[in-house]
């Protein structure tokens, strides 16, 4: 075969949509045995640094070799998926190792597969347990194109399948907003403690402690989603340790999988527990916290806890790096949002940032600008990036902001 021939049977048999739109922002290679922060193309010697890690999947890499090991040993120990019926030993370790670190007195752990069903789970259980209906959520935000994750979404994903009328955006930072629409027909508030899809928003500690608030007097479930920004993400283990705020559910997918095997999360607070008091069965997944999934995300939490110094040392490499770019852009660079290794490059235009994009592509670094603002570059590197990786990805930036630059005066 021949990336050409790819391309080809992946348009006649997958979706031609798509690969029209890869050929158009310059995506021409196919990835094949990939390692550590490098995407290698199966067919010929292009490789590229993977500033995206698929929104974290790919924290530790591809083909870690922690998670893959863990897999294969699993695999060897004659451990197999596991009966989703019945009482597992791995989901009972990976439920306690959770609860040992998560915020609060979040305890209990249901295991899904994606993050789109785990948010599901948060809502049937913020609405189960309230016995209300209306869900809030934030204008950019992004939650999952499953059953009840997709109501929280914008528009532009949501219209064609229904109306969704219990569900209500509101604009980040706007607190009239919120005291008006978190009311007392509100089951749930859901927010991802950093906004990826937006484009790296990051909220003020002002409105995170008022939201808290107004959900505690209205009754309404607070549910955070840390599906991109967790796992270590930011430098610290969960994004919203920086608030010192404890939601009532945390929802974590991508990186659960240790790149290796898929698995989500929705863990809660004791109270909510309740719910499942007179159907534990009320809510089952087949697939989600099999139990070599287990394995492996036992495995990855040990991992990136030891990563958190070096995801703070990288951030500040790139902090530094970043700051000079925007210094010397001659006002291209507008602002650069950033915790840790989770970075959003605000360009003056929508334009400016496509073809910032493509220019690095050209020099093997690929980053994706954020869907729900386009002006924003997101990098987001794997968590093991190395000072010399960084280094490459600051000249990439550098050149290819030259480039920028001249195109502009041409
Ligand atoms: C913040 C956030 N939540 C939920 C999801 C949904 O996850 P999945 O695609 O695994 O269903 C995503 C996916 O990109 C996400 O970014």
């Amino acid at each position: 075969m021949s990336n050409s021939e790819v391309f080809r049977k992946f348009a006649e048999y997958v979706s031609p949509g798509k690969v029209a739109m890869y050929k158009a922002i310059g995506i021409d290679f196919i990835p094949g045995k990939s390692k550590g922060c490098w995407i290698q193309d199966k067919y010929s010697d292009t490789k590229v640094i993977n500033l995206r890690s698929s929104g974290g999947v790919f924290n530790l890499g591809h083909s870690p070799p922690q998670t893959r090991s863990a897999l294969i040993e699993a695999l060897d120990e004659g451990i197999d998926m596991g009966d989703h019926m019945l009482i597992s030993e791995h989901r009972a370790n990976l439920a306690e190792k959770l609860a040992s670190i998560l915020p609060g007195d979040i305890q209990y752990s249901v295991f899904g597969v994606s993050g789109g069903e785990a948010v599901d789970l948060a809502i049937k259980l913020a609405r189960g347990y309230t016995s209300r209906k209306k869900i809030v959520s934030l204008v950019g935000g992004y939650h999952g194109h499953t059953g009840f994750a997709i109501g929280t979404g914008d528009s532009v994903f949501k219209a064609p399948f229904g109306d969704f009328e219990d569900y209500v955006q509101i604009p980040i930072e706007d607190l009239e907003a919120a005291e008006k629409e978190i009311d007392d027909k509100t089951a749930a508030f859901i927010m991802e403690t950093i906004q990826a899809t937006a484009g790296v928003i990051i909220p003020s500690r002002k409105y995170l402690r008022e939201i808290r608030r107004i959900c505690d007097e209205k009754g309404v479930v607070f549910i955070i989603d840390e599906v991109q920004a967790g796992l270590g993400r930011t430098g610290r283990m969960w994004a919203i340790e920086e608030w010192d705020i404890i939601p009532d559910i945390m929802v974590m997918g991508k990186g659960m999988s240790g790149g290796v095997y898929p698995l989500s999360v929705t863990s809660f607070r004791p109270h909510l527990q309740t719910f499942f008091d007179e159907n534990p069965f009320v809510h089952i997944s087949t697939a989600g916290g099999s139990d070599l999934a287990c394995k492996v995300a036992s495995k990855m939490l040990d991992v990136t806890v030891d990563l958190l110094p070096q995801v703070n040392e990288r951030g500040r490499q790139f902090a530094d790096g970043l700051a000079l770019l925007k210094e010397g852009s001659a006002g291209l660079i507008t602002e650069i949002r950033q915790r840790g290794l989770f970075i959003g490059i605000e360009f003056l235009t929508t334009e400016l940032c496509h073809a910032f994009m493509s220019l690095c592509l050209k020099r093997g670094a690929l980053a994706l600008y954020a869907n729900n603002r386009p002006s924003t570059l997101i990098v987001m590197p794997p968590l093991i990036i190395s000072k010399e990786e960084v280094e490459f990805v600051l000249d990439v930036f550098t050149e290819s902001l030259r480039d920028l630059s001249k195109l502009g005066k041409s």
